[in-house]
C-alpha cells in the first residue's frame, strides 16, 4: 500500500494520485483512471476544465471500490469564480462526475486580475461547512494570495496545489505553507508533457543504481520530499510504473544532487499573469 498524509482539518489523502490534465473525456480518461485504480491509485485529480469529469465518475463508478476508498479531487474554474457561481460550478462538478460529495474541492487559479478568489474561498467554506466536500484548497497561489486568504478568511487552505518538479522546487513556497499546515501537491511532477525533464542524465544514473526509471527517480524524489504528487499518464504500464516506487529509497546525497537541479524555471503559467477564462 502506499503512503497517506494527514491533512490540517485530520482528513487522509494518498500521497500519490492520478492527474488527468489533457486526457480526453470518454475512452481515454475512463482507460487511464481504470488502470490506475487496479494498479493500486486512489486519487484521482480532475477540474471542471480538463472536460473529463464524466469520464472520471464512469470510471469509478465502474470500478466496483467502495466510494470512501477513492480520494478525488476536482477544481472550480477561472470563468465560475465568486461566490454564487462557485456553488453552482460546484454542482456541475458533482453531477458530472457522479458522485455525493467530493473529497477535495480547489480555487484552480487565484486570477488576481479579476479579485474574485476571497469570495471564491467564502464559497469553498461554505461547501466545506454544509459537508459536500471534505477538504478545500488552492492551487497556483503564491506566498502573496496565501498571505491575503490566511488573513482574511476562517479556513486554513488543506492543500495549495503548485508546478513542482526538480527545475522548480519552490522552496519558499513550500516552507511557508509547512509553517502555516498546508500540505503542497505538485502537478507537472515529471516536468509536463513534452517537457525534457525526464532526459536529464542525473535521474537514469541514479535510476541505475536502485533499478528504476527515470520517472520512478522522480517521483521517488517528490516522496521524500513529503509532497504530495500526481503524475500524468495515459499508458497503463507508465501509470502502473509510476506508483511501483515504494520498494526503494533514494539517499540523501541523491535527494541533494536532483535539488540542485533547481533553475525556478516553469513550464507552465506563472500564477500571477495567468488571467484565462
Ligand atoms: P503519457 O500520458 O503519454 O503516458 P507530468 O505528470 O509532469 O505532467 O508529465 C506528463 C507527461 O509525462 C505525459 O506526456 C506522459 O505521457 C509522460 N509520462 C508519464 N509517466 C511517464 C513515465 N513513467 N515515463 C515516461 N514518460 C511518462
Amino acid at each position: 500500500m502506499q503512503p497517506t498524509i494527514t491533512l490540517n482539518n485530520g482528513v487522509t489523502m494518498p500521497q500519490i494520485g492520478l492527474g488527468v490534465w489533457q486526457a480526453k473525456d470518454g475512452q481515454e480518461v475512463e482507460t487511464a483512471v481504470s488502470s490506475a485504480l487496479a494498479s493500486g491509485y486512489r486519487l484521482i485529480d480532475t477540474a471542471a476544465v480538463y472536460g473529463n469529469e464524466s469520464g472520471v465518475g464512469r470510471a469509478i463508478a465502474n470500478s466496483g471500490i467502495p466510494r470512501e476508498d477513492i480520494f478525488i479531487t476536482t477544481k472550480v474554474w477561472n470563468a465560475d469564480q465568486g461566490y454564487d457561481e462557485t456553488l453552482a460550478a460546484f454542482d456541475k462538478s458533482l453531477e458530472r462526475l457522479g458522485l455525493e460529495y467530493i473529497d477535495l474541492y480547489l480555487i484552480h487559479w487565484p486570477v488576481p486580475a479579476k479579485d474574485k478568489y476571497i469570495d471564491t474561498w467564502r464559497a469553498l467554506e461554505k461547501l466545506y461547512s454544509d459537508g459536500k466536500v471534505r477538504a478545500i484548497g488552492v492551487s497556483n497561489f503564491t506566498i502573496e494570495y496565501l498571505e491575503r486568504l490566511l488573513n482574511e478568511t476562517t479556513v486554513i487552505p488543506a492543500v495549495n496545489q503548485v508546478e513542482l518538479h526538480p527545475r522548480l522546487s519552490q522552496v519558499a513556497l513550500r516552507s511557508y505553507c509547512t509553517e502555516h499546515a498546508i500540505a503542497v501537491e505538485s502537478y507537472s511532477p515529471l516536468g509536463g508533457t513534452g517537457g525534457d525533464l525526464l532526459n536529464e542524465p542525473l535521474f537514469s544514473e541514479i535510476g541505475q543504481k536502485y533499478d528504476k526509471s527515470a520517472a520512478q527517480v522522480v517521483l521517488r524524489w517528490h516522496i521524500q520530499n513529503s509532497l504530495v504528487v500526481i503524475p500524468k499518464s495515459v499508458t497503463p504500464e507508465r501509470i502502473a510504473q509510476n506508483i511501483d516506487i515504494f520498494d526503494f529509497e533514494l539517499s540523501s546525497d541523491d535527494m541533494a544532487r536532483i535539488a540542485a537541479l533547481n533553475t525556478n524555471t516553469r513550464v507552465g503559467s506563472n500564477p500571477e499573469t495567468a488571467n484565462f477564462t
